[in-house]
């Protein structure tokens, strides 16, 4: 985005995954975002260049953001809570040792609150005599999906510094980037800590309200109600809002969980034990919102799935990104093969190599081969439905909605035969057909009425109504 609304301004961006640099540099992008293909081609080779040259960039530069990974850890201390900083150390030991001349150095990627001070002490205690290094925090709040839209007109952008004249004025430099689009107003600045702080905070509050629509939505399930009504119904509050309050099979993303942990380890880090918890509880309510829904399709499905044939429509934590990181459809994809299920899965933008990955435990070989020999990868949601008893929604993409509704019920399994009794089952006779074929919707974006009108069994999620 700095790219394609400043001309005037050369960004370089490195990495020290060449096959990833030269995907950057061809037509297959590596990631798919809607409209940020046009951005690249339009700016690359002019004003915007993917290189692994990491120490000529750093040279080069006269401001630097680090936008490395920082996944939960997975051992020692804070294993699976705290953020693993390793490649932000990585990155800083680098810039310190190799940069000739001062920079500012600004901290992209989410982290802890006090990083920056850790990355400051590293930059000044190992580099050359006389340079100067400003550490800015400039948290990035664009989701995915509509990330281009996001970056162009955003809510606000948020700068960190110290409050030092030095730090001041490293925060205007920045501050001059984004006024070449984003209105003055908007360009919001403050202490590196609450900046620091900020990202995690609006991460937390936003999953918050997904798990508390996520836990009425097990309510109106309960009692008759329906949670689009109720959602729509509180979101008219303008204290509240109608934003974010879509109820849903769980929240996925590389974000939410993590930043929460993240708070989590914190909270309990400064001896606060009551608020690590009062945020745990967000991702507490998550599990059991997937959980809850792959129970409920068991359950409907006569209380079996072993040997049966699923549909899962959508692996992607959400619709318009092929990404899969902490994506809820994975998780009820592994419920459903621990039950002996068989799984198909189509997916309009997720690599299969990737639902490989996701659903295979690395180095378990038996693990794979019973995987591969449960799931089927498919093209299209109609290939999917192909004699599936059951099909479960689990990403919300908009060709769902549109889909072939009638021909995808005349291709599916029927009829579902349940034994009136165990004891006529055993003699073989008497069984009745259900003449079914079974929908869950785990997003809300189908018409239920009219699905039910061809002949499908519906569940939707915050629904209560008896399937
Ligand atoms: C999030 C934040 O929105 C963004 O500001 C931050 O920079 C990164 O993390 P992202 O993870 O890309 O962005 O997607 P988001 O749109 O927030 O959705 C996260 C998850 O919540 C998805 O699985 C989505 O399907 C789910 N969700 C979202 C709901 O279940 N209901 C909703 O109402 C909204």
């Amino acid at each position: 985005m700095i790219a394609h609304k400043c001309p005037h301004i050369q960004v370089t961006i490195v990495d020290v995954n060449a096959a990833r640099i030269a995907a950057w540099n061809s037509d297959n992008l590596p990631i798919y975002e809607p409209g940020l293909e046009e951005i690249v081609k339009a700016r690359r080779g002019k004003n915007l260049f993917f290189d692994t040259d990491v120490d000529k960039a750093i040279i080069e530069a006269d401001l630097i953001f680090v936008s490395v990974n920082t996944p939960t850890k997975k051992s020692g201390v804070g294993a699976g809570y705290a953020a693993d900083l390793f490649y932000i150390e990585l990155c800083t030991r680098r810039i310190a040792s190799v940069a000739t001349s001062s920079k500012i150095v600004v901290e992209k990627s989410t982290v802890p609150c006090r990083t920056a001070s850790s990355m400051r002490t590293i930059l000044e205690a190992n580099s050359r005599p006389g340079l100067r290094f400003d550490i800015l925090s400039n948290p990035e709040f664009l989701a995915e999906g509509t990330a281009i839209s996001d970056l162009s007109a955003p809510d606000r952008v948020l700068i960190g510094s110290l409050g030092t004249p030095e730090g001041k004025a490293a925060q205007a430099a920045l501050v001059e980037v984004y006024a070449n689009w984003v209105p003055r107003e908007k360009v919001v600045t403050t202490g590196l800590w609450s900046s620091e702080l900020s990202k995690l905070a609006a991460n937390a509050l936003l999953a918050q309200r997904i798990s508390s629509i996520n836990a009425l939505s097990a309510i109106c399930e309960a009692t008759g109600a329906d949670v689009d009504e109720v959602a729509h119904a509180v979101g008219l509050d303008q204290r509240i809002g109608s934003r974010f309050l879509k109820a849903s099979v769980g929240f996925g993303g590389s974000c939410f969980q993590k930043d929460i942990l993240n708070l989590v380890y914190l909270s309990e880090s400064l001896h606060l034990p009551e608020v690590a918890d009062y945020w745990r509880q967000i991702t507490t309510m998550n599990e059991y919102q997937k959980r809850r829904f792959s129970q409920r399709v068991i359950t409907s499905l006569f209380n079996t799935i072993t040997g049966k044939k699923i549909a899962v429509l959508g692996f992607a934590f959400k619709k318009d990104t092929g990404d899969t990181r902490e994506s809820p459809a994975a998780t009820v994809c592994k419920h459903f093969l621990d039950e002996s299920a068989k799984v198909s899965i189509y997916d309009p933008k997720v690599p299969e190599s990737q639902i490989w990955l996701d659903l295979t435990v690395p180095g378990v070989q038996d693990g794979e081969e019973q995987v591969k020999k449960q799931v089927t990868i498919c093209d299209s949601a109609m290939q999917a439905a192909l004699g599936a008893e059951g099909i479960v929604v689990a990403t919300e993409w908009d060709e769902f909605k549109t889909l072939d509704w009638q021909a995808v019920y005349e291709s599916m399994a029927k009829p579902a035969y349940v034994p009136i009794s165990p004891s006529l089952s055993l003699v073989g006779a008497e069984l009745t057909s259900t003449e079914n074929s079974f929908i869950f919707d785990g997003r809300g974006i189908l018409d239920a009425d009219k699905l039910k009108a061809i002949g499908f069994k519906v569940f939707t999620i915050g629904r209560g109504e008896e399937i």
